[in-house]
């Protein structure tokens, strides 16, 4: 984290109890705090709708922190002090009075940041709250989850509701994905490296395949994630996203707006997914039961609080076309779902063969490079070339290997700060550029928004697959159709 210019900050989290608090935001504090981030009079005020005491609140978060974070990190009493910055402030959020409380606690020093740990239906409520009692300023910086609406319209509304109270410049819509060391090692990789620059185009690249597969499978969250399905919940935001770093033009700087600029250009070149191409480009699933790490694992329909008859969607793989000139011609293969093998997400890079293939005939199937750039786990990037097979006898037979760097082996990183460490730091700094800007939630809802219609229309079920595979059959039949594969490290 370059630079270890602290900010004071008055953070206040409202949601302080809930899980994305609990499991997400104090453990990435606590790191901050840990790596000397956090200035000495930053504080935490910790609000929720619970009767609490102060220290009940301060005992519990430590007991969580000893749990999530892990053994070697975690320093005892570095976290009884850490827990002492919290306070804690029981709140109505729809009670306007109680909010004057607020203004007491703030100290106006400090940089103040709102950070919305509720469901999004609270947004609106909370920013005018803290409007009317004067609990913040034209400095005030606003931090809001995903997922924004369940649509188009949806969106619309949170956002007008955050627009009535905030300046764009104010608001940090949070895409976690964004804040992982590989996501934003993609804007170092491609415009640090010209030789990849003048490679990244439909002339020299045929497919791109993103992958984010989940071993796990709903853990209780059923209520949330019956109402969004995989769509909403993963490729509205974080696929597209990576789709848009692999995608965009080269911004003309690192600033916020440059490179969203950029990246609203992708999402506003997508082709409409019209019916008449849902059935060659998208494939829906739900899971069955199944095996999970070697053990049993129940489906769908079948977990804690599950609707019986219910059609939502845990797995989706889409070809994706981006309708512009660098990308014409070059589909983009996409999947993600729930209880797949393993815990894993990637990007392959497919290059094109040379124009002119002058080796044994019976290996062409070799000839195209790929770069791999894995996100999780084991983040780093492998290009796959060729090579001659060594050795008298191979004559000039060929071997593809990797030019391979996995982070964790070639620089001497001490750890990977988790998404949320990042993105915390980077709003107490101020700098917006890892955070959405409305228009791109808006144009990744427009796009989703069709897709979601055309299931609606059809009212064809999703298809099924068993706990522990990589998807319905149909989403490799899509690939293959196009005479390709997903890829699999052998
Ligand atoms: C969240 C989704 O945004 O991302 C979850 O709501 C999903 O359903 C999670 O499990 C995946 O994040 P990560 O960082 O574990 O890949």
């Amino acid at each position: 984290m370059a630079g270890k210019v602290q900010t004071s900050c008055d953070l206040m989290v409202f949601g302080a109890s809930g899980d994305l608090a609990q499991r997400k935001l104090f453990p990435a504090l606590y790191q901050l705090d840990r790596a000397g981030l956090l200035a000495s009079d930053s504080r935490i005020l910790a609000i929720a709708r619970a009767q609490a005491s102060e220290q009940d609140v301060r005992a519990k978060l430590k007991a969580k922190l000893k749990e999530l974070v892990k053994p070697e990190e975690f320093d005892d009493a570095l976290a009884t002090e850490f827990v002492q910055r919290v306070n804690y402030l029981r709140l109505e959020f729809t009670d306007t009075e109680s909010y004057s409380q607020l203004n007491s606690w703030r100290a106006d020093s400090n940089q103040l940041i709102v950070y919305m740990a509720t469901p999004p239906a609270m947004y609106g409520v909370i920013a005018r709250n803290l409007r009317d009692q004067s609990c913040c300023t034209e400095r005030t910086r606003v931090v809001v989850e995903k997922p924004i609406g369940h649509d188009l319209e949806s969106s619309k509304v949170i956002n007008d509701e955050l627009a009535e109270v905030y300046r764009e410049s104010q608001l940090f819509r949070i895409d976690h994905y964004l804040g992982k060391e590989t996501v934003q090692n993609l804007i170092a990789l491609r415009f640090a490296n010209n030789l990849f620059a003048s490679q990244w185009d439909q002339n020299h690249i045929s497919h791109v395949e993103i992958t984010v597969a989940e071993a796990m499978g709903i853990e209780g969250r059923w209520g949330y994630f019956d109402k969004a399905g995989q769509l909403r919940d993963m490729i509205q935001n974080h696929l597209l996203q990576l789709l848009c770093l692999i995608a965009m033009d080269p911004p003309s700087d690192l600033s916020a707006d440059s490179i969203r600029d950029e990246k609203v250009k992708v999402l506003k070149a997508l082709k409409r997914v019209t019916p008449d191409l849902m059935e060659q480009s998208v494939v829906r699933g739900q899971y069955t039961g199944g095996t999970s790490d070697g053990k049993p694992v129940p489906g769908y329909l079948q977990e804690e609080g599950a609707n019986k008859g219910s059609e939502t969607e845990t797995f989706v793989a889409l070809k994706v076309e981006i309708d512009n000139w660098r990308w014409s011609g070059v589909p983009f293969y996409i999947r993600t779902g729930k209880r797949m093998p393993e815990k894993m997400s990637q990007i392959i890079i497919h290059f094109k063969p040379a124009p002119h293939y002058i080796f044994d005939s019976d290996q062409k199937h070799l000839a195209n490079n790929k770069l791999i750039i894995r996100l999780q786990p084991d983040e780093g990037m492998a290009l796959k070339i060729l090579t001659k097979d060594q050795g008298l006898d191979k004559g000039m037979r060929l071997r593809q290997g990797p030019l391979e760097l996995t982070f964790s082996e070639t620089f001497d990183t001490e750890r990977i700060p988790d998404a949320y460490e990042r993105l915390l730091w980077e709003v107490m700094r101020g700098n917006q550029y890892l955070f959405v800007r409305r228009d791109e939630v808006e144009h990744a809802w427009r796009w989703v928004d069709q897709i979601i219609g055309n299931w609606h229309d059809s009212g064809e079920p999703p298809k099924r697959y068993a706990a522990g595979t990589w998807g319905p059959v149909a989403s490799i039949a899509m690939i293959t159709r196009d005479g390709r594969s997903w890829y699999e490290d052998a």
